[in-house]
């Protein structure tokens, strides 16, 4: 029988209920999913790539079958390194779609890699990294919205920021 290993890419700055929905989805679709942390890629990160991979890395530890790495490269080189044939993403509407759909049909271009697009959930269709990051940003509640721990790091990555940089009146 085949043994299928699928990747889920991603910056996950942080890791969200969303992202984890989603992991947990394609575990029960794939034998092994590796979840791809993306580093270096012009985004200015709040989370350092080492916090962003623990970080996912604890949320996952109840998922058989699951691991976390970084990737720094193109993802059809991480696909092939760990034996993936297909990518697994959530896709929240319309917006997710255009920007997913030329990456999807450039690595089945470039490595006849498929993408796999996972309606999100309701429960978590508006949970994103980058609303986390604003709401935790102007002192709103993102326990809710992200695993344990993850709050107490993008809070002190955001503390650790405003003492450097407090733009100036
Ligand atoms: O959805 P995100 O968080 O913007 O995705 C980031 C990531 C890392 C998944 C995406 O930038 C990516 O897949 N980068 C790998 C670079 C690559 O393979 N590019 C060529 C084909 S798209």
């Amino acid at each position: 029988m085949t043994h299928r290993i699928a990747v889920c890419p991603g910056s996950f700055d942080p890791v969200t209920l969303g992202h984890l929905d989603l992991v947990r989805r394609a575990s029960a679709l794939a034998d092994e999913v590796v979840v791809a942390v993306g580093t270096g890629y012009g985004k200015n990160a709040l989370l350092t790539p080492a916090q962003r991979r623990d970080l996912f890395a604890d949320a996952v530890a109840h998922l058989p079958g699951v691991r976390v790495q970084l990737m720094s490269g193109l993802l059809i080189d991480l696909c092939r390194e760990v034996g993936a044939t297909a990518v697994i993403k959530g896709i929240r509407g319309g917006a997710d779609y255009d920007h997913e759909q030329p990456m999807a049909l450039m690595n089945r271009h470039l490595a006849g890699i498929e993408t796999v697009f996972l309606p999100a959930d309701a429960s978590v269709v508006h949970i994103s990294s980058t609303m986390v990051r604003d709401v935790a940003r102007y002192g709103g509640p993102i326990g809710d919205l992200v695993p344990p721990g993850v709050e107490e790091a993008v809070r002190a990555a955001l503390a650790a920021r405003t003492t450097t940089r407090r733009e100036q009146p």
